[in-house]
């Protein structure tokens, strides 16, 4: 069943944007923008853990509603991580304070890939499709819900090494000690994530993207062997099964990925920080929307230079095919009244544009 897919949602600039096509401001959201810089969202989750708090679908609608109380935002993205689909594969997954995820028992071996389960995605992620549905509820058609998962080689990364890591030699290593396993691996999570995605948009989510956080962990012939195949499998997948829903990627730190994915079946490409937009735009072709891509640092300055830091921004882009947005997520000690000064500035520059 499809939940309110028929109802435009009444801000639609963000999937206006997506599909390349005329809008009055440029759409803007934050990455993380749920979170602990909002007093709100750390009250909430007073009392309970983070991922007790994924499985709560009230929780789970009222954090993700949360920055859209505050700021006049384009888009609510769903709170959830990407580290519910170890999960459902059989993974145990802790958030431990001060040090992120951690997986006590990562995969080690080979042998291990055994342990891993093909998951029923509706009975092992059901409560993230009911916290869509309820965010899409308590929206109300006031802007459109991102859904989202974690791409194949950033979650192998962290079922490998069992935490974040400098580096990922381990993971690494699997690619060439090992490839043929690292394949199968790859492919049991891309099938999982295709029907995650899946079930996210039939539970409601109108836009979705794939994080690959860690794709600069990979020179660019690994990238291609590894990690690129199986993203480009998503977004066929997802492409044939909606193709109304606009699917982006977040490669971080894959400079040599652009134009891979400009090729890949994605509407749009989402770029961090240390990529100039005009030339980001040359390299993927004018047929993409690109994402981004203030440096999350900007926001610690002062209001008059995070509005310069916008206009300059707003300018490299050129207006077209843009969607706003850090180049990477919020930051635990930012400063809510300067995500207000971003979200406003870029209002009000590409509207004077
Ligand atoms: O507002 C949103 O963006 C939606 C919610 C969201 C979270 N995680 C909530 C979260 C999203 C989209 C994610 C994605 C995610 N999770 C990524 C990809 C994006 C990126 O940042 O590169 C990754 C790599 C993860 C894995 C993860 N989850 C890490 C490394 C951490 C610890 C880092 C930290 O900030 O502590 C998390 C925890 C996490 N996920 C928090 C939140 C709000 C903070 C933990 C808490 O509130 O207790």
């Amino acid at each position: 069943m499809r939940l309110q897919s028929d109802s435009a949602p009444v801000n639609d600039t963000l999937l206006r944007a997506a599909r390349g096509r005329v809008v009055s401001h440029t759409p803007v959201w934050m990455m993380r923008q749920a979170g602990r810089y909002l007093p709100e969202y750390r009250k909430l989750r007073e009392g309970t853990t983070f991922f007790e708090t994924c499985r709560n679908p009230d929780l789970v609608a009222e954090i993700s509603i949360q920055p859209l109380e505050r700021f006049p935002l384009d888009a609510v993205i769903v709170f959830s991580d990407i580290l519910v689909v170890p999960q459902a594969m059989g993974m145990e997954v802790l958030m431990v304070k001060g040090r992120g995820p951690v997986f006590p028992d990562p995969l080690r071996t080979t042998e291990d890939l055994g342990r891993l389960l093909a998951p029923d995605v509706e009975e092992t992620l059901g409560y993230v499709f009911e916290g869509l549905r309820r965010t899409r509820t308590g929206l109300n058609g006031r802007v459109p819900l991102i859904g989202f998962a974690g791409a194949p080689w950033t979650l192998m990364a962290y079922m490998i090494e069992g935490g974040g890591s400098k580096s990922f030699d381990k993971a690494r290593a699997w690619l060439y000690a090992q490839p043929a396993a690292a394949d199968r691996l790859l492919a049991a999570i891309t099938e999982v994530l295709v029907e995650y995605l899946d079930h996210q948009v039939r539970a409601g989510a109108q836009f979705l993207q794939v994080f690959d956080s860690w794709a600069g962990m990979l020179g660019p012939r690994a990238f291609e062997r590894f990690a690129l195949p199986h993203l480009r499998v998503i977004a066929s997948e997802l492409g044939r099964r909606h193709p109304d829903i606009p699917l982006a990627v977040f490669a971080r730190g894959a400079h040599h990925a652009l134009e891979g994915l400009s090729k890949a079946g994605y509407d749009v490409i989402s770029i961090d920080w240390t990529l100039d937009p005009a030339l980001a735009r040359q390299r993927v072709g004018p047929d993409i929307t690109i994402q981004g891509n203030l440096d999350p640092a900007v926001l610690y300055g002062s209001p008059k230079s995070i509005r310069e830091a916008v206009g300059v921004m707003l300018q490299g882009f050129g207006g077209e095919r843009h969607i706003a947005n850090l180049g990477h997520g919020m930051l635990p000690d930012h400063d809510p009244e300067h995500a207000a000064v971003f979200v406003e500035a870029v209002h009000e520059l590409s509207r004077q544009a």
